[in-house]
């Protein structure tokens, strides 16, 4: 299977990315609780390089929770500070503003012996399209500031939403491309959906989600659709569509079908809280 993505976007992206971060002091990285490696780009090390670092493990609630806190570990030993959240029911993000005053501590003690007193730290939200930016922007500042779904390429004047007086936000969060020259990482951003799925074969990436589920998380599937247990993927995904009564032509299975539920239920959490990697395997 094979995934590609827009350089004319990723250049537009990096280029707003290169303006913006010039004018703050912490990037508040967003990253997908399910595949926290895999929905990061490395390319904000260095872009971030001398700025204070937050790492957001966001739709925590859709990713186990002992794996959640292993990740926080794995990012905090790397030197990050990182917290898990949830920002569409708000989960953990009351206590996001301590975590940022503390990310960015190193940062106001230059300040203060520099002689500047009260000044803001400025923060900006970055992360791949879909990690729950918006969301998040939106559950730390409230009353609806910032817009859902904003689109790359809007142009406005910069807006900034004071937290408190400490802390100011960028309205406009930066956007990073996913880097998926690793097929591994492609098949993991297609499974949490931030690929269009018009340019995936459904069937192919539902079956590779069953080998995922078989191995990893033994049982959930024969569960929840209440089917034998099954070898092979491609069985499975009949056993399924026969289950929901997914048919066409009136008889014949239709595996197509299945593969959507499949994928849509895995999206929603409706399989349960299941995790895609893992620190150790890094
Ligand atoms: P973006 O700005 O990074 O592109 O992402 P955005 O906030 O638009 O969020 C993308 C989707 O992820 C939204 O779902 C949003 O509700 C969901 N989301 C964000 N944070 C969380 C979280 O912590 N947990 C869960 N479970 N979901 C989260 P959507 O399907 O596009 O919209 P809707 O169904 O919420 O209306």
């Amino acid at each position: 299977m094979h995934f590609q993505w827009y350089p004319g976007h990723m250049t537009k992206a990096r280029r707003m990315m290169q303006e913006n971060i010039k004018l703050i002091d912490l990037i508040i990285e967003l990253v997908d609780a399910r595949v926290p490696l895999s929905s990061r780009n490395p390319d904000i090390d260095e872009l971030g390089r001398n700025k204070a670092r937050l790492i957001l493990l966001n739709k925590a609630d859709l990713a186990e929770d002992a794996r959640n806190d292993e990740w926080v570990d794995f990012f905090k030993k790397k030197g990050y500070s990182a917290v898990k959240v949830n920002s569409k029911k708000g989960g953990g993000i009351k206590s996001i503003q301590s975590v940022i005053q503390e990310a960015c501590r190193e940062k106001t003690e230059r300040d203060r012996k520099k002689g500047i007193l009260n000044r803001p730290v400025r923060a900006m939200v970055a992360g791949i399209p879909n990690v729950g930016k918006s969301t998040f922007i939106n559950a730390l500042a409230g009353k609806a500031c910032a817009k859902t779904g904003n689109k790359p390429g809007v142009t406005k004047g910069k807006q900034w939403i004071r937290l408190n007086k400490n802390v100011e936000l960028l309205d406009t969060p930066g956007i990073l491309w996913p880097k998926f020259e690793d097929q591994e990482v492609g098949l993991k951003l297609a499974f949490i959906g931030s690929i269009k799925d018009e340019i995936l074969q459904t069937e192919e990436l539902a079956a590779e989600l069953v080998k995922f589920l078989n191995s990893n998380y033994p049982g959930v599937l024969e569960e929840k659709y209440d089917i034998p247990s099954v070898e092979d993927a491609y069985g499975c995904l009949r056993n399924i569509a026969e289950s929901r009564h997914c048919l066409v032509r009136g008889s014949e299975l239709d595996t197509e079908k299945a593969a959507s539920i499949l994928l849509d239920d895995f999206r929603a959490g409706k399989l349960g809280r299941i995790t895609l990697e893992r620190p150790e395997e890094k």
